[in-house]
């Protein structure tokens, strides 16, 4: 692959967020032996990076697959791109009834891992086992009055995380189920690979900023640049960060990455916010905790420094719709985290409303709902939570959700 570097770069405290980032060539084959004349690092513009230092990474990525409900085709298309040393990871939330759809998706990845051989593990997000191995572990917080995980997106990404802990992962990132072109997945995860390789800490995320999410307009496909919901969030980010350094911004391209990836050293201290709210809260998060103004409790990663790679996607990014009530519910929830943020000031909370009442998100006397907060897996009993989740593997197959492929 060859990328450039970045052309510069936000340091606010110990988080460096770095420009977006264009890439040159996807391919990445180039043997060492006719590398390009790229110049010394210190003075160069681009970055080459090499297939066998891409599947060095891959061999130490998990890739968690969040799925609820979508087309089996998709979801297959999804698995075939995913590059073969990656850990697949399904973390599912799909209807039981009347249709076993998790059922479906368990079959699937079955066939696939008999084709393949490749690695993966599927667990349906509302298991009673797994509940009792969260709550056990101290996160009794995700579950509903139910007593079971609780639906979201965010709360699959965390069971995903937790399986990448336990597999030991060094890597994890998380690719939607619900995308129309395998190929594009193939490239969204090597574009983490990248980030990881660029990086110059341990601490590390990597935001996929999607270059066209193409629409169907008058029979005619258009490649529009952003979505509804990111334009907002991207705009409200930026304007939190410059109103904190007094010089305006424009550097958050990737407010809601759904396609993204951080080191499990990160990963482990990032406290995660419930459904849509948790992309836009890992930047927040970071922003309020190594952003300068409250010293944070990690002296490690204050010392080492987190660093934030976007990376502009080659190819664009075709899924499925889902609808203008699903887009509001989306926004709601990336302005609630906003909003809710010690360095959102009163200007910022003002022009939000004003924004969610003309896109007919909020009620003229509402104000956007407060994210919930899960603890970052760091501070959860892991040995307790792992003694659970092992009783889960041994359960009678009829009784659990958790399937192993080749581990
Ligand atoms: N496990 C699990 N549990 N997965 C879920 C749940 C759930 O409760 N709800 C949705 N998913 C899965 C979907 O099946 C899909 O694979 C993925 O999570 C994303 O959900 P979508 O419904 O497709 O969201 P989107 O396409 O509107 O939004 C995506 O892009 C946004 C940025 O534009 C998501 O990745 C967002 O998180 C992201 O902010
Ligand atoms: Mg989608």
């Amino acid at each position: 692959m060859l990328i450039e570097v970045p052309r510069s770069t936000e340091r606010l405290g110990s988080v460096r967020i770095h420009t977006l980032q264009k890439i040159l060539e996807l391919d990445a084959t180039m043997a060492e032996a006719e590398a390009l004349p790229i110049p010394k690092e210190e003075v160069a513009t681009v970055r080459q990076i090499t297939i066998k230092e891409i599947e060095s990474i891959e061999r130490e990525m998990a890739i968690v697959v969040p799925i609820r409900n979508e087309e089996l085709k998709l979801f297959e298309g999804v698995l075939s791109g995913i590059p073969h040393n990656c850990l697949i990871i399904v973390t599912s939330n799909s209807d039981r009834e009347p249709v076993d759809k998790y059922r479906m998706e368990r079959d699937t990845l079955a066939h696939f891992y008999r084709f393949t051989s490749h690695k993966s593990m599927i667990i349906h997000q509302r298991d009673p086992s797994l509940a009792k191995a969260l709550k056990t572990g101290g996160l009794s917080k995700i579950l509903g009055k139910d007593g079971l995980v609780n639906s979201g997106k965010a709360e699959g990404m965390i069971i995903g995380m937790i399986l990448a802990k336990f597999a030991k992962k060094n890597y994890v990132g998380f690719i939607d189920a619900d995308n129309y072109i395998p190929g594009a997945v193939q490239e969204y995860v090597r574009n983490y690979a990248a980030g990881f390789i660029m990086s110059t800490t341990s601490y590390v995320m990597v935001r996929n900023s999607w270059v066209y999410k193409p629409k169907i307009l008058e029979s005619d496909v258009y490649f529009k640049k952003w979505g509804r919901v990111s334009e907002v969030t991207n705009k409200y980010l930026n304007s939190m960060i410059s109103s904190r350094t007094k010089f305006e911004t424009e550097i958050i391209k990737t407010g809601n990455a759904g396609e993204h990836a951080m080191s499990m050293k990160l990963a482990e201290i990032l406290p995660l916010a419930s459904g849509f709210a948790v992309e836009p809260m890992e930047l927040i998060y970071l922003l309020e905790d190594f952003g300068g103004e409250a010293p944070s409790m990690d002296t490690d990663a204050v010392k080492e420094g987190v660093g934030i790679f976007q990376i502009e996607t080659r190819n664009p990014h075709f899924h499925k719709e889902k609808g203008s009530e699903h887009l509001n519910e989306m926004l709601l929830a990336a302005m609630g985290v906003i909003y809710h943020s010690s360095l959102c000031n009163t200007e910022i909370k003002k022009e939000i409303i004003k924004e969610l009442i003309a896109q007919g998100a909020l009620t003229p006397d509402g104000i956007p709902p407060k994210p919930k907060i899960y603890l970052p897996l760091k501070k959860l009993r892991f040995s307790q939570l792992k003694e659970e989740l092992e009783k889960i593997k041994t359960a009678k197959p009829e009784e659990r959700t958790l399937e192993l492929f080749g581990l």
